[in-house]
């Protein structure tokens, strides 16, 4: 166990369990943040949040090979450890878990944990497999670290849905806290990736956010969700994004087609800028 700063570091289980295991017995609460590091405001946000909900918070750091698919960028996925600490420190925070692969993963470990059917939509249609490997690791950090609650973004909304589905169906003790997207000025939502695009590709990304905006605005007042999601992909195309995955209204608690104003509906989105692939959603007023 190492200590820079205020803030401790640990790396395996057994020290981490033994860090929440006392301040249980002296009776403090305990909030989890899970992230993949290079940290930024949006991830300070969350932290923030926790901190209203819990006597002592961690934050995991870790880059979960489980959740990348075979072409896509975990080799060069952000990493900087240093920056997270001084960072997290700077808050007040009082712990990192930052285990390596085989503490995660050990080589003759074997069980996945999928969410069928929310799992399978939208991102789970684009990238097969991602979210068996956040179920598998949140379920993992979950048991190891037996929070009384964990605070993801809202950035990641179907992720969102899909650990509150987990949690409930394996009845773990934890409640899922949602934050709200942290956004740039501009209305981009704040992410680890957009460290990938380049001048003119930032100068085109805040488009995502300002097509998800005017359909909730056009669904509101009577536009056809199906029809306004397709005007949505192509004005996102004459923009300048290279590849949109989806752009479509969908129930706030299921995920399935919106079927009007008696449901929560969400807008959600996911576009492709040369190499970078943009997420994002809000909610319908
Ligand atoms: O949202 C993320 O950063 C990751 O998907 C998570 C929840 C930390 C699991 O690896």
């Amino acid at each position: 166990m190492d200590s820079p700063a205020d803030i401790q570091i640990v790396r395996t289980v057994a020290d981490l369990r033994s860090c929440v295991h006392n301040w249980r017995r002296s009776g403090e609460t305990i909030a989890l943040v899970p992230t993949m590091g290079a940290l930024h405001a949006g991830h300070l946000q969350l932290v923030q949040h926790a901190q209203t909900q819990a006597d002592r918070i961690v934050v995991s750091v870790f880059v979960n090979p489980t959740q990348f698919g075979p072409n896509e960028d975990f080799a060069v996925y952000p990493r900087d450890e240093a920056g997270d600490t001084t960072k997290l420190s700077a808050l007040g925070c009082d712990l990192m878990f930052v285990p390596p692969v085989e503490e995660m993963y050990p080589p003759e470990a074997l069980t996945r944990v999928s969410v069928p059917s929310l799992g399978d939509l939208l991102e789970g249609e684009f990238r097969p497999g991602f979210f068996t490997g956040v179920a598998t690791v949140v379920c993992k950090l979950l048991l190891q670290a037996l929070p009384d609650v964990t605070v993801f973004g809202e950035k990641d909304y179907q992720q969102l849905l899909v650990v509150r589905r987990m949690v409930a169906d394996l009845w773990i003790p934890t409640r899922i806290e949602g934050a709200p997207t942290v956004r740039e000025a501009d209305g981009l939502a704040l992410s680890s990736r957009n460290a990938y695009l380049s001048a003119e590709e930032r100068s085109i990304a805040p488009t995502l956010n300002r097509t998800l905006c005017q359909i909730a605005a056009d669904v509101t007042t009577g536009a056809d969700p199906i029809v306004r999601g397709e005007l949505g992909a192509a004005d996102l195309l004459r923009a300048g994004f290279t590849v949109v995955d989806y752009v479509t209204v969908r129930d706030a608690e299921t995920l399935l087609p919106w079927s009007g104003p008696a449901r929560p509906g969400r807008v959600l989105a996911a576009a492709r800028l040369g190499k970078t692939r943009l997420i994002d959603n809000i909610p319908l007023p």
